[in-house]
């Protein structure tokens, strides 16, 4: 554990010589330095002041003086920067500076820069314990598993830091006002769990997507660091899935990180339908550090995570019963489509696109990524569609979703054109959270995403990973 920096600047006026022991004395109380080094921290700073200060003349009286305290675990080193007229060996002489030799002082002559003074002192590391509240001893069984209340939004914001830092893709997480607003609401069911001490340990909820039909996302599972591999997350899915067979809805979203196994294992333990597998889509800076978390390693070769989405159906057939599809992709799609309760007929060999249609795009510039409506297929649409794709990509985009409703006329052939320019298929995807479907394609701008380090779990979604995989394969232009 280290502790921050600490920086302060002040005038050149001895008036600030005793704020800056202050200063210097708070970074060594924090690192509950014993107070005999605290003391020769606060004397360096007097002498150094003193001298800088009485040495300087009216005209470098305009410069300030930068202190910078840092810690690397074994020793502190307090530097001082004096940018005002330039003191040397000589001046030095006169004064009490690393007469202590326990102390190593040194001066630095940075020419242009000024000049550092800087003494280390080495530290000893159990002086030097972990700032942070260590989570205390708790027993897996005496945490209690429940709905969140609106007045708890704050610990729920601070649950997410402890395992995302402030990178999380949902940032409203970090502002309880508009967690409590979704609670308020019932636009969000939250389950917790929750220490004796009343610290949250972890979280999982039910986002509501739409009302009608219903639909819910389940997501934001985390659990503490502090607790890992204790169940928890076990636990709290556990209860999610009582939780959504007891509130009506049509069908409920999982997506589903594939940098670990643990949600898809847990997931797939109850009933859910595989829809697609979006490669790429998130940027890996945004996700959870395995290393950090201590649950495993993070690949080095992937620049960019995969998701994989899967739904519950909450009544028998939310998506219709049948629909119809150009044989090549009712043949492809079958395994996505019949656990759905979806028939596939094949359209007619002479069914054709539109001349114009239309797209709407979505951009998330967090994940670099744009997400391209195409509501209704049409030639000019398609080849807009394509010239804006490559237009993003030169943005800095790396990601690009296209979803054609599958009861639209031209699917087929905005699906082939499509394909000669890059895209291939992820799956399904529930188009705009109703009980209609839609066929997702992407494409990947120039980003690293290593296939054999994206993990899956389940016969189904390893088809789907796959068909996604060879489809790739054959359309990729890059
Ligand atoms: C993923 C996460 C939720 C797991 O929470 P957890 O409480 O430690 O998990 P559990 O102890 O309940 O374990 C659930 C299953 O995963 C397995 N598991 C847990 N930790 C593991 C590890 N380090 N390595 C391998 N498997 C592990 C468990 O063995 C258990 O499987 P089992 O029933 O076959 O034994 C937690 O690490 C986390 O918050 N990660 C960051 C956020 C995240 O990835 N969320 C999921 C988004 S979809």
């Amino acid at each position: 554990m280290s502790c921050l920096p600490a920086h302060l600047q002040i005038p050149q006026d001895l008036r600030f010589v005793k704020p800056s022991k202050a200063f210097v004395r708070s970074y060594g109380d924090a690192l509950r330095l014993p107070s005999e080094k605290v003391r020769r921290l606060e004397q360096f700073t007097e002498t150094i002041l003193n001298l800088i200060i009485t040495n300087s003349r009216s005209t470098s009286r305009e410069v300030p003086i930068e202190l910078e305290l840092r810690t690397d675990g074994a020793s502190l080193s307090l530097k001082f920067l004096n940018r005002g007229l330039p003191i040397f060996e000589r001046d030095l002489r006169s004064t009490d500076v690393a007469i202590d030799s326990e102390d190593t002082f040194e001066f630095v002559n940075l020419g242009p820069q000024g000049q550092a003074f800087v003494s280390v002192l080495p530290i000893d590391p159990t002086e030097h314990p972990d700032l942070e509240a260590p989570l205390p001893e708790t027993n897996p069984e005496e945490i209690e598993v429940r709905l969140m209340g609106v007045l708890e939004v704050d610990e729920l914001a601070k649950l997410f830091f402890r395992v995302y830092g402030y990178r999380y893709i949902n940032d409203w997480v970090y502002f309880p006002e508009k967690i409590r607003r979704k609670l308020e609401a019932q636009d969000m069911i939250s389950l917790v769990a929750s220490s004796p001490a009343g610290r949250h340990v972890g979280h999982v909820a039910l986002v509501r997507f739409n009302t009608s039909p219903v639909v819910y996302d389940l997501g934001l599972g985390v659990v503490d660091p502090g607790l890992k591999s204790k169940g928890l997350f076990k636990r709290l899915l556990s209860e999610s899935m009582d939780l959504i067979s007891r509130t009506p809805m049509d069908y409920c979203i999982f997506d589903m990180v594939t940098n670990h196994l643990i949600s898809q294992r847990e997931v797939f333990n109850y009933p859910a339908c595989v829809m697609c597998l979006n490669v790429g889509v998130q940027g890996s800076t945004t996700q959870a550090s395995l290393k950090k978390l201590g649950i495993g390693t993070d690949a080095e070769d992937m620049d960019r995570y995969s998701i994989l989405m899967a739904v519950r159906l909450g009544v028998p057939h939310p998506f219709g019963e049948t629909v119809t599809l150009p044989p090549n992709l009712g043949e492809a799609l079958d395994f996505l489509l019949t656990p759905l309760g979806v028939r596939w007929v094949p359209s007619s060999r002479f069914s054709s696109i539109p001349r114009t249609g239309s797209y709407q795009t979505k951009l998330d510039s967090i994940q670099k990524s744009v997400f391209f409506d195409l509501e209704a297929p049409g030639l000019d649409a398609v080849t807009s569609l394509i010239d804006d794709w490559k237009y993003y990509i030169r943005l800095g985009n790396l990601y690009g979703a296209v979803d054609v409703p599958l009861d639209q006329p031209g699917l087929g052939s905005a699906y082939e054109r499509l394909c000669r320019a890059g895209f291939f298929l992820a799956g399904l995807i529930p188009y705009r959270h109703t009980g209609r479907l839609a066929l997702r394609l992407q494409c990947l701008g120039p980003t690293r995403v290593s296939w054999e380090n994206i993990k899956i779990h389940g016969a189904q979604a390893n088809q789907l990973l796959q068909l996604v995989r060879s489809d790739h394969e054959r359309n990729s232009l890059i």
